[in-house]
C-alpha cells in the first residue's frame, strides 16, 4: 500500500498544516529554556523525560507522532478504542505505548492479540523493533522468541491469537492490546474483560471498522463513557496523499467510507439494513399496514 502511494504524484499539502498536526517536544532540560537554549540530555534525563512523557519515547525511536498519536500515547484512560482508517499509524503507536509499559511498569504481562497469530506477530515485531531502537539504555531483551519476549526488568510480552482459550491462563495483566479488533470473536472480549477488571490492567482496541456487528461496533456506539475514543480518517493522515484517496474513492464506491472514513457500514451479507432492523423494534412507529384488515382477509 505504501509503495502505491510512492507511485502517484500527490499535490503537496501546506507545510504549516502538517507541522500543526505533528507534535514536537520542548527542549529539555527545562532549565535550558531559561537560558534560551537547549542542551543535549544526559542518559538519566532522557530516561526520566521519556518515563514522564510517552510521546517523547516515540521521538526517541525516531517517529515524530502526529497530534492524535501524541494524545493517545499520553492518555491514561483505562479503556481506549481507536477507530482508524488503514495505514494511519495505529499499530506503530500502540507498539510504542506497549514498549513504554514494558520499560516503565515492569513485572506484569502485556498481551498482544489479533484475530490470527500472524497478525499478532506483526504487532509483536513492531514492539521488539521499538525496544531495539531504544537500545540497552532503555530496555534489554533477556529472552526473545517467536511468541514472547522478556526484558531484563522482568516485563513479559506475549503475542497471541485472539481466541478465548489462549488468554484464560493469564492473570495480573497490565495491558492488553487487541489489533484488528472489529474482526475478533466476541468470545475473546468476554474472556479478557474480567481478567483486566481483577488486575486493573488497561485495554486498547484498534481497528478499521468492519460492519455494524460485533463487540467493537457495539462498544463504539453504545459503550458510553467506559471508553476514550479516537477516530482518525485517512484524509487526516499527512502521509497519505490526497490523489491516492481520490483514486480509491472512485474505485471502492460505498466501501471507501469503511476503509478510509471510519464508517460502520451495514454488514455486507445482511438482508436488512441495521436502520430497518432498529425500526422493526421501534414501538413508536406506526405499522406499515393495517393488521386488522389482514386478519379479516384470512
Ligand atoms: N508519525 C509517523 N511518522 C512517520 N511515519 C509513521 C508515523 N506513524 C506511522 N508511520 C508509518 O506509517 C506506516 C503505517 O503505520 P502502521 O502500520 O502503524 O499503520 P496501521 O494504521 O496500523 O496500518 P494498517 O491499517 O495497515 O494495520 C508504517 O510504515 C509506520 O512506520
Ligand atoms: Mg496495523
Amino acid at each position: 500500500m505504501v509503495a502505491m502511494f510512492a507511485l502517484r504524484e500527490a499535490p503537496p499539502e501546506p507545510v504549516e498544516e502538517l507541522i500543526e498536526r505533528r507534535y514536537t517536544p520542548p527542549p529539555l532540560p527545562l532549565s535550558a529554556l531559561a537560558h534560551g537554549k537547549a542542551t543535549p540530555l544526559t542518559k538519566v534525563e532522557a530516561d526520566i523525560a521519556c518515563a514522564l512523557d510517552r510521546a517523547r519515547l516515540s521521538h526517541r525511536v525516531g517517529i515524530t507522532p502526529d497530534s492524535w498519536q501524541a494524545e493517545l500515547l499520553r492518555s491514561d484512560a483505562q479503556q481506549i478504542m481507536l477507530n482508524c482508517a488503514r495505514q494511519v499509524g495505529k499499530s506503530s503507536t500502540t507498539a510504542t505505548l506497549a514498549s513504554h509499559t514494558a520499560i516503565y511498569s515492569p513485572g506484569e504481562p502485556i498481551l498482544l492479540l489479533s484475530p490470527t497469530l500472524r497478525q499478532s506477530q506483526l504487532l509483536f515485531q513492531r514492539v521488539k523493533w521499538v525496544l531495539k531502537r531504544l537500545g540497552s539504555d532503555f530496555a534489554e531483551l533477556e529472552k526473545d522468541n517467536a511468541l514472547s519476549a522478556r526484558l531484563s526488568n522482568g516485563s513479559e510480552i506475549y503475542s497471541l491469537p485472539g481466541t478465548a482459550t489462549t488468554v484464560r491462563g493469564f492473570s495480573g495483566v497490565r495491558l492488553a492490546v487487541v489489533d484488528e479488533a472489529a474482526f475478533i470473536d466476541d468470545g475473546l472480549m468476554t474472556a479478557i474483560s474480567p481478567m483486566l477488571a481483577v488486575s486493573g490492567g488497561r485495554l486498547i482496541l484498534l481497528s478499521s471498522p468492519y460492519g455494524k456487528r460485533g463487540f467493537f461496533y457495539r462498544e463504539w456506539t453504545e459503550g458510553g463513557d467506559a471508553w476514550q475514543r479516537f477516530i482518525v480518517k485517512a484524509s487526516e493522515c499527512p502521509r497519505i496523499p490526497a490523489a491516492y484517496l481520490a483514486e480509491e474513492r472512485r474505485k471502492l464506491g460505498t466501501f471507501y467510507a469503511q476503509e478510509f472514513e471510519c464508517e460502520f457500514l451495514d454488514t455486507v451479507s445482511a438482508l436488512f439494513s441495521g436502520k430497518d432492523i432498529d425500526r422493526a423494534f421501534d414501538n413508536d412507529l406506526a405499522p406499515a399496514f393495517d393488521l386488522g384488515l389482514l386478519q379479516e382477509a384470512t
